[in-house]
């Protein structure tokens, strides 16, 4: 479903697609039976100690606006954080921006940074929001199809190929929602060469990061040469399981962070106070948490993948994120009937690789942050289904 017909709509937002998936799960919603393994969210509620903090604060009657940068001690928080995971050293007091979500700090950066008729490469498939933002900020999207031989991991001679004249920024999403590609950190330094070469600006979207389960994540913010360049994102959503807190945050250099202040300051004006407080809590103390919960996606992901790998729906070891990306070839089937016949068939919603972009044709995306009860019953049903379809 994409396209809207009305005078009054503006027609840049007229040719935008409505998100896949949202489609998709209006019809899942109808069957409550049904095992879901299409969501992108923890299936963990946040852990007490972040809850607490939140009552606590409202508890002590924290209602009022907070600075429009965020609050100066979650600020600081962010930035020890930030050193101590990532290496790179922001100041909390100018260089770190606290918005509702990785979503909304995205948009903000690129509203703040993009002139119209500029070019944005990204790797493809993605997360559904990357094209929209870039349009809805007046440019252009150029998008990098990334392969599975490569481990879904972006190849710098991809980019050259997918390079223009005029091309300003690049996102990056390592590691990747669909897929659970990661990048090495030869691949990513040779990423930020190319991107030093070009004087391009990176978003780096690292919010998986603490979903490693093989190796540790390097982000290209703490290559040389590239803190400069990058406007570092993240937020609290996934491995803290704190999807409805709507916390999310901006590393960069300061004209780029009173940049995207000012748009932030227009739009939203401030995060919610007694999230802010609980995101201090998270980012403190709540280490074992996230622990905890990256263990239970490990044993899972392991589940998932072995089973998908024996019922012949070819998958690669996604090395972070909650998130399979099995072919579907062994079916001969496209990746919407394949997705629609499952539903209907065997109650079980994945969903469709292209949702994340046409380079996700031939492949769906099944996500393991389900108990693993469910995810034992679903692997049976889809075997039963591949059993059918199989060529
Ligand atoms: C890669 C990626 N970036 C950003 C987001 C949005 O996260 P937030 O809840 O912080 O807005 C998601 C959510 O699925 C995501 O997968």
């Amino acid at each position: 479903m994409s396209g809207i017909k009305n005078r009054f709509v503006a027609e840049h937002v007229r040719g935008l697609p409505r998100s896949g998936i949202r489609d998709f799960f209006a019809l899942v919603q109808q069957m409550p039976q049904a095992i879901s393994l299409g969501i992108g969210e923890p299936d963990f509620v946040t852990p007490w100690n972040i809850r607490e903090a939140a009552i606590y604060s409202l508890e002590r009657g924290r209602t009022s606006y907070t600075d429009n940068l965020g609050l100066l001690a979650l600020r600081r928080t962010v930035a020890e954080y930030v050193e101590k995971t990532f290496g790179m050293s922001y100041h909390g007091d100018k260089e770190v921006l606290i918005g509702i979500g990785v979503s909304e700090v995205l948009d903000t950066a690129m509203r703040a940074t993009l002139n119209p008729g500029d070019k944005v490469l990204y790797h493809q498939p993605c997360y559904v929001s990357y094209s929209p933002s870039i349009q809805l900020a007046g440019a252009k999207p150029l998008p990098v199809k990334v392969h599975e031989e490569h481990n879904f991991a972006l190849q710098v001679e991809d980019l050259e190929a997918a390079w223009e004249p005029g091309t300003k920024a690049l996102v990056l999403n390592f590691p990747t929602n669909p897929t659970g590609g990661v990048m090495s950190r030869e691949e990513t330094e040779k990423v930020a060469k190319f991107c030093i070469e070009k004087d391009l600006l990176v978003y780096s979207d690292d919010i998986y990061a603490e979903l490693t389960y093989e190796g540790r994540h390097v982000s290209i913010a703490s290559l040389p040469g590239m803190q400069e360049r990058t406007i570092f994102l993240h937020g609290l959503s996934k491995a803290w399981a704190m999807t409805g807190f709507r916390i999310g945050y901006a590393c960069a250099p300061q004209p780029i962070i009173e940049a995207m202040m000012k748009v932030h300051q227009y739009s939203i004006m401030s995060v919610s106070i007694f999230t802010q407080e609980a995101a201090v809590e998270a980012l403190k103390r709540s280490d074992d948490s996230v622990a905890r919960m990256r263990d239970s996606y490990h044993r899972r992901r392991d589940f998932l993948v072995r089973r998908f790998n024996e019922m012949g729906l070819t998958c690669h070891l996604p090395r972070a994120t909650f998130y399979t990306f099995p072919s579907i070839a062994c079916t001969g089937m496209d990746e919407t009937s394949f997705c629609q016949q499952l539903l209907k068939e065997e109650e079980v919603a994945v969903v469709p690789g292209t949702a994340f972009g046409h380079s996700g044709a031939g492949f769906v995306r099944a996500s393991f942050s389900t108990s693993f009860d469910k995810l034992q019953i679903a692997a049976d049903r889809m075997e039963r289904f591949v059993d059918r379809y199989r060529k």
